[in-house]
Parts: structure tokens; C-alpha cells; sequence
């Protein structure tokens, strides 16, 4: 897909991939947008527009990864972004997901023991993928925040290198749930209400790789660069 710049129209960006909308909605910016180009929308919103391009690029093409220009830009408005982001999972993505389960559940009829496995392997993943948001959210974040406000290393010697080691990989446990589905479940169940739980599973799969490629390869490596500056 053609990369986005400025120039072009906001309407045009949703038009031409769908799946910016919650996207959009992480920095704040509405339905709405009339003739306005992505520069206008952006400056009206107080958004960094080379920001925003880096990021919605990102999730439009996977070969395209801005990484030089990316670690450009304040690990703060990374941040900004990421919280955003879990509080878009945590708040409707996961409901949603299960909610949908619940339906799948509910349309089975008899011997549902193996959608009541998929029922608990999904609990386990949520309760691992919480926990990991959480780290997140109040060690990581935090201790990034306070790195480049003080530009001092914490004398525990706690480095994000100890903190990467504790990012766990929530993304091949939801690989696998899928898998286990589509391979080997019984098909017992109403599938419109399946496929959907299905969509639902690929859509936020999607999501969270790019959401964590731009953790991984984006703000750990500023940070990391930039404890070795410190140190020297
Ligand atoms: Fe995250
Ligand atoms: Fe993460």
C-alpha cells in the first residue's frame, strides 16, 4: 500500500486502510475531517505530524519502518502513544474479545468441552497479557520518564536491559489459540459467531506485533543508546 504524507487528505487515509481508525483515535483525533489534509487535522489536534506519519506508516505497510526517523522523536510522546494504546486494549479490545467468546460459548449445544479449553486458555493469555501492560505501564514507562527528566542512571542499576528480559511474549500465545482453533476444535458452534471471535482474534494479533516492534525496536533502542551515553 502507497505510504501516506502529509498532503494527503485525512478522509483519504481511513478510506484507504480501514483498520487506522482506532489508530486515529489514540491521538485523539475524531471523525469529521471535511477537505482537511493529514498536516491540517495534526496541527489543529497539537499532533507532530511527522510523528503521526512515522506511526500510522507503520501500520500501513509492514516493510516500511521509519526507524532512523522514529528515533528521532521524544521517547515521551512514544509513550504517550503506547499507554494509549494498552488503554484501548484493556478498555475495549479485550471486553470485546470476550464477549464474543461468551456468544461462542452460548451457541454450543452439547459436548462443549473443548470450547470450554479455548474459554480457559484465553482466560490464562488475558491474565498474561494484563500483567505484561501492567509491567509496562508502571515500571518500564515510569522508569524511562524519569531517566530523561533526571539524566541520571538509578544507582540500584536498574536498566530497561533487566526490564526488556521481563517482556514476555503474549503475541505466540494468541498465535497458538488461534491455531488450536482453526486445526483442532470440533466445529460445535455457531459459525457466524465463530468467525467473528476469529476476525476479532487476527485484528488485535495485528495490532499488537506493531505495537510491539515499536516497543522493541523503537523505544528500547533509544533508551538503551541513551543509558550508554549516560554512562560514559
Ligand atoms: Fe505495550
Ligand atoms: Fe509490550
Amino acid at each position: 500500500m502507497e505510504l501516506f504524507s502529509q498532503e494527503d487528505k485525512m478522509s483519504s487515509l481511513i478510506s484507504r486502510n480501514y483498520t487506522l481508525l482506532p489508530v486515529i483515535n489514540r491521538f485523539g483525533i475524531r471523525l469529521g475531517f471535511k477537505e482537511k489534509t493529514i498536516a491540517e487535522v495534526c496541527r489543529e489536534n497539537d499532533i507532530n505530524t511527522d510523528f503521526f506519519l512515522a506511526i500510522v506508516n507503520t501500520y500501513t505497510d509492514e516493510n516500511y519502518f521509519p526507524e532512523a526517523e522514529l528515533l528521532s522523536f521524544s521517547p515521551v510522546l512514544l509513550i504517550d502513544y503506547l499507554k494509549n494504546t494498552h488503554r484501548y486494549y484493556i478498555e475495549y479490545v479485550l471486553p470485546k474479545i470476550e464477549q464474543l467468546l461468551n456468544q461462542v460459548l452460548l451457541s454450543c449445544k452439547d459436548n462443549c468441552s473443548s470450547l470450554k479449553m479455548i474459554s480457559t486458555f484465553y482466560q490464562k493469555y488475558k491474565a498474561e497479557l494484563l500483567l505484561h501492560l501492567q509491567l509496562e505501564d508502571e515500571k518500564v514507562f515510569p522508569y524511562i520518564i524519569d531517566l530523561y527528566k533526571h539524566k541520571k542512571l538509578n544507582t540500584n542499576g536498574s536498566s530497561i536491559e533487566v526490564i526488556e528480559n521481563e517482556h514476555t511474549n503474549v503475541e505466540v500465545k494468541l498465535s497458538d489459540l488461534k491455531s488450536l482453533i482453526i486445526r483442532h476444535m470440533p466445529p460445535n458452534y455457531d459459525d457466524n459467531t465463530m468467525n467473528e471471535f476469529l476476525t476479532a482474534l487476527f485484528q488485535f494479533e495485528n495490532d499488537l506485533n506493531d505495537h510491539a516492534r515499536i516497543e522493541d525496536h523503537i523505544l528500547i533502542t533509544q533508551v538503551l543508546e541513551f543509558e550508554k551515553e549516560l554512562r560514559k
